[in-house]
């Protein structure tokens, strides 16, 4: 099973500064031959508050021919509490009504594919454990299956047992919860993106990819992350094991967010640009 992953597309009709990136990465998914892409977020530049930003979002992935499966990123749900725009019942309802579930289960084979909110976690709310409740429930019940994760936000960034990591990866408390899911239950590959950095690499049994984004990566105006910096997308082979091949797709332009950010997301206070932008 061919499964292309894709992530941070963040398109916009209002902010179309990286609108140029979707025909060539449709046209290439086309002729590959996959059986299903995911999107790991990020899919519009401000779905968090436009209803226009998702439904335009929306209107292009339905471009692509191959099946999709879609998790929401910071920028289409919102944030932790006291962010600029924290998840809410607003946005959640938005999300849920123009895209879909924000959490899903999806059979395929010997495979259990699971895709998270993970903008719910740090929530601490009802929203946050009936998440929860419901993985712990969908991998107690995957019979002899094996696992496959896809979230916006990556377990950690530089290392599995550092601290809090703020805007950039799930946070300790709800790592660990998910470190003992993933222990339990044979979770064997966790891919993410919202980062705009791709990587690879290993966290016990499992196996960990940061797809390449779509949209733009970073110059200066973040400190540099593990991984490479690349526009793209990630092609998972899944048979008995997973492999992973981050690649770059011809056509598309590697767009620097430093050279945009004041269009893009102007309400990012300059020094807090990385905190707003990713
Ligand atoms: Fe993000
Ligand atoms: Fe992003």
């Amino acid at each position: 099973m061919k499964i292309i992953q894709i992530t941070d597309t963040h398109l916009s009709q209002s902010k179309p500064h990286f609108n140029g990136n979707w025909a060539p990465l449709v046209c290439w998914i086309n002729e590959t031959g996959a059986d299903l892409v995911v999107h790991t977020g990020d899919l519009s530049v401000d779905g968090a508050d436009s209803d226009e930003d998702l439904s335009f979002s929306m209107d292009l992935m339905r471009q692509v021919s191959v099946p999709m499966l879609i998790v929401p990123g910071n920028h289409d749900v919102g944030h932790l509490p006291g962010s600029a725009q924290p998840v809410n019942a607003e946005r959640l309802a938005r999300w849920r009504r123009i895209v879909g579930p924000d959490y899903w289960v999806k059979d395929i084979g010997d495979w259990r594919l699971i895709g998270l909110d993970s903008l719910l976690m740090g929530c601490e709310d009802t929203e946050e454990q009936a998440q929860f409740d419901w993985l712990q429930r969908t991998l107690a019940e995957r019979g002899g299956r094996r696992v496959a994760i896809f979230a916006h936000k990556p377990l950690f960034v530089d290392d599995a047992q550092e601290g809090d990591t703020g805007y950039w990866s799930v946070r300790p408390l709800q790592r660990r919860r998910l470190y003992d899911l993933i222990a339990a239950h044979d979770v064997a590959f966790f891919g993410s993106g919202h980062l705009h950095w791709s990587w690879k690499g290993q966290f016990g049994q499992t196996a960990l990819v940061w797809a390449p984004p779509t949209a733009f990566i970073l110059d200066k105006m973040e400190r540099e992350m593990p991984g490479e910096r690349l526009i793209g997308a990630a092609v998972h082979e899944f048979g008995e094991d997973v492999t992973s091949e981050l690649v770059a797709v011809p056509g598309m332009t590697a767009y620097f967010l430093d050279d945009v950010v004041e269009e893009v997301y102007p309400q990012a206070a300059p020094k807090k640009h990385s905190e707003q932008a990713q």
